[in-house]
Order: C-alpha cells, then structure tokens, then sequence
C-alpha cells in the first residue's frame, strides 16, 4: 500500500534557514521575550502571531541583527547574526513595522535610493524594479511622491525597496496593516512567488486570515511562544469542540451560555458569538434549549470549523 503522506512532508527536513535558540531580551524591567526559539525551514512562510506587546517586532528585531539579544543565539543561513550581523546583512532584508520611506521622494527614487544602498549593478537593478513595479501595482505611479500614496501603497512600495537585493531571507513586520484587500491580494502574490524561489520568509500579522496562509505559525503571548505549528493543526486543538451562535443579540447570547455545563469559554466575533465546548455535538441542543429558555429563541447554534483566533483564545483566553 502506498504511504499516505504527500511526497511534500516525507522528504527528509531541509537545512533550517533560520535557526534562533533560547531568545531573550529585557528593556528596563520589562521581559518583552525569553525562551523564544524557532527552526523555519527554507522556502517556509513562517508566521509570528500575537497581540499588541507580545513580542513580535522584538523577536524580528533581533532575527534582522538591529537589536542584540539579552541572551540567546540566531543562525540565519549559517551566520551568526548576534557575532556577525553585518555579514548576515547580505542575505537578509528587514521590513521593519514603520518602513522608513523618504516620503518627498518619488515612489522611483526610493527604489533608487534602496539600490544604492545594496550597490546593485545597473541592468540587474532596472529589471528589478520593472518586475516588482509590476507585481505590487505601483508602475503607473512611479514618479508619485511617496508621501502622496495611499497607506496600502506605502506598504506595497516599502516590500518593493526590500525586495531590490534579492534577499535569501525576508523579515516582514506586519506588512500588511493598514493594506485593502486587493493590495493584500498582490503582495501574497509576490510573497508566493518568492517562496518557490526558495526565499525564506517570516512575518508577523495581526490578520487571522493572513495567519492561514502560513506554512508555521508562533503563536505569542506575552514574550513567549505558547504553540508552534501548521495552521491546520493548531486547529486541530480545538476542532469538535466548537459552535457557533448566529441570530439574535450576540451579546445577549454570549450572556446566556458563558456559564452553560460544559462551556469553557465564549468569544464574540461580530455577529456571531464562538462557545468552547467540551464536546460540539453533545451540547449543541443543549445549548440551543437553554437560550430558548431564556428568552432568546432566534439563536442558531451550530458546529463550526475552528479559526487561529479561536485556537489563540483557548490557549490564553480571551482578548481583555
Ligand atoms: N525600545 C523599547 N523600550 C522599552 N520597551 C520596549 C521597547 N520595544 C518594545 N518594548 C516593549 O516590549 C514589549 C514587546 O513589544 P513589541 O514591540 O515587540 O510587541 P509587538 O508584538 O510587536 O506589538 P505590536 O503588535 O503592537 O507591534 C512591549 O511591552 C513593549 O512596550
Ligand atoms: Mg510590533
């Protein structure tokens, strides 16, 4: 019988691209990271995920060689980033969270000005830009100023700058923020595109849906990595134990189960309200009985398909 896996995950592991060991750093007295490692494999799309101050831009910081560690080690394609950072600058490129565009530059002499900087030769540097100018969308706007761009073409012409080098790898601070959908659209695009070039990425992001497209996800949470896995089997933690509540006030009805047997957490998603359950097809009707009971007859409780927040919450509750 042939073996179930795809060929994809019975190859054997390739080097790690990026391999960071026991990370930690202290500002003052505050801990913004200890104990953080992570192995991203070559050509991965690795996630970094978690709220405002968990640690994210501090992680990235430090993986770009910007920020030394309290403690701790990074290799990034071999190199020794804390010893040696400006050697691991030849293979990386950083997007730092605020990208420092020259906002009264045109959206062509900011490409310039990030091709000097990496001494980029002529011919090489002018089919870069034309290629990337075309994938981000922006070539009808090249002699824009940046200032004048809209916040998604912004972070579209800042991914642009950071791609003029053709990094191996690519630390992308949540780029995406701020970006309409369209343009989100065209930047995964240029982000797959990479990865079949065999560039490794790391990003972080605020967006859940942005999160599934990630080969790994970290989750973080307060300077730690609490879980480290596919999108698929985070979701695994907590697939058959979740309903969701739609119809009706979704407060009301988040106030009628939050205390129900069997329900270990509720979280409003809009309009719909995900409870935690011990086990979704059990408490379905229960659920749905009690909320008639009290008064909330057009509730709908149904079972449905774990997300990345609803794997997040169970694993460090809810948002405050
Ligand atoms: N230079 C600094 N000096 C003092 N404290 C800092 C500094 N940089 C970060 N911190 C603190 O460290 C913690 C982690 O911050 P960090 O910026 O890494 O979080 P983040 O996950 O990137 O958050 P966000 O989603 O808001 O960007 C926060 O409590 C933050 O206030
Ligand atoms: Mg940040």
């Amino acid at each position: 019988m042939k073996p179930e896996t795809s060929p994809q995950e019975s190859a054997p592991p390739v080097r790690p691209a990026i391999v960071a060991v026991d990370l930690a750093r202290r500002f003052g007295t505050l801990e913004a990271v200890r104990d953080v490692s992570m192995s991203v494999a070559q050509g991965e799309i690795f996630g970094l995920v978690g709220p405002d101050g968990a640690g994210k831009t501090t992680v990235m910081r430090m993986l770009a060689g910007v920020l030394r560690p309290d403690a701790g080690t990074i290799a990034l394609e071999g190199i020794d980033v804390v010893g040696e950072p400006e050697r691991a600058k030849a293979v990386l490129s950083y997007m730092p969270q605020r990208f420092g565009l020259y906002e009264d530059l045109t959206v062509d002499e900011n490409i310039f000005f990030y091709g000097e900087l990496f001494e980029l030769p002529k011919a090489q540097f002018r089919e870069r830009r034309t290629e990337l100018l075309e994938a981000a969308g922006l070539a009808p706007f090249r002699r824009r100023l940046a200032g004048q761009l809209s916040g998604g073409m912004k972070q579209k012409l800042g991914l642009v700058c950071a791609l003029i080098h053709t990094p191996r790898i690519l630390l992308l601070d949540e780029p995406t923020t701020g970006v309409d959908p369209v343009s989100r659209r065209d930047f995964w695009a240029i982000l797959y595109r990479l990865r079949e070039q065999g560039v490794t990425i790391v990003m972080s992001t605020a967006y859940m849906d942005e999160a599934e497209r990630c080969s790994r996800l970290a989750l973080l949470h307060e300077g730690r990595v609490r879980c480290c896995d596919t999108p698929q089997r985070l979701k695994d933690i907590v697939r058959g134990s979740l309903l969701s509540v739609t119809g009706g006030d979704p407060r009301a009805n988040a106030a009628a189960l939050a205390e129900a047997p069997g329900v270990a957490g509720v979280l409003l998603m809009g309009d719909r309200v995900h409870v935690r359950v011990d086990d979704a097809a059990r408490r379905k009707d229960e659920l749905t009985a009690r909320l008639d009971g009290q008064g909330l007859p057009h509730a709908r409780v149904e079972p449905v398909e774990p997300g990345i927040e609803d794997v997040f919450v169970a694993l460090v509750g809810a948002p405050a």
